[in-house]
């Protein structure tokens, strides 16, 4: 088993991960919530909810931290739209380590975040009228994913820590389990990454990344006509 990562205070004063296992940082050294932000909440659901999206099914490739997970709850309140949430996580953190970060006080939900940690594996949770959750204890190249989503969370740790996590046939998977019109969302802008994508058959769309970061990477599920 992994040894268990240790907290650090990113740029932005929210908390992050630096795991001694993979050799990296959970998130951006130059703020965790803002990198979450940019990456997923801005260039994911805002870009759903744009498109007209009344309701969102979302797959998060690690669950870690629990971070996009509770920025999800949050967005899925304030815009009246429901997320399904699932997650999946081969390595998760000690309930030592989730009751020391500071994302519950910074969103301002501290009792879900926690449950989000709680919470039995397996098994399908609503946690308020707009949030459904369900987090997987398993790895990614192992699960039989379970239905149809119209955003992936990408957040594995970087190509050149976990490079089994980036291939083609990764990427296959992935697009396999998005609906026509879907979106892949990752802070990476790797060429070898962007090149996988294309192999598959998504439309690449870099785009400005977060604080430290000049690119990431949206990827476009095209409509077969
Ligand atoms: C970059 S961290 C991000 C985690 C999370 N999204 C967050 O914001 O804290 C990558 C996560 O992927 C998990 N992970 C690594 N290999 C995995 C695998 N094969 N299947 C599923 N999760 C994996 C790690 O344990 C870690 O929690």
């Amino acid at each position: 088993m992994s040894e268990q990562p240790k907290v650090f205070l990113s740029g932005d004063g929210s908390h992050s991960l630096i795991s001694s296992t993979f050799d990296t940082s959970y998130h951006s050294k130059h703020g965790a919530i803002t990198e979450s932000t940019v990456v997923f909440i801005e260039a994911g659901l805002d870009y759903l909810a744009n498109h007209g999206y009344r309701s969102i099914r979302v797959l998060e490739m690690g669950f870690g931290t629990g971070l996009n997970a509770i920025l999800a709850f949050n967005w899925a309140k304030k815009h009246h739209t429901p997320i399904q949430y699932q997650t999946v996580e081969a390595y998760p953190i000690s309930n030592k380590i989730a009751s020391s970060l500071n994302y519950g006080k910074l969103c301002h939900e501290e009792n879900i975040f926690q449950s989000l940690h709680l919470l039995d594996w397996n098994q399908n949770h609503s946690l308020s009228e707009t949030f459904t959750f369900q987090k997987h204890l398993c790895k990614m190249e192992d699960i039989d994913l379970p239905s149809a989503f119209d955003v992936i969370f990408f957040d594995a740790f970087a190509p050149a820590n976990q490079p089994e996590l980036w291939t083609v046939n990764m990427l296959s998977n992935m697009i396999d389990c998005l609906e026509d019109g879907g979106v892949l969302v990752s802070f990476c802008a790797q060429g070898a990454f962007k090149r996988n994508l294309k192999t598959v058959g998504f439309k690449v769309e870099p785009l400005p990344g977060p604080p430290g970061k000049r690119e990431m990477t949206r990827a476009i599920k095209i409509k077969n006509l």
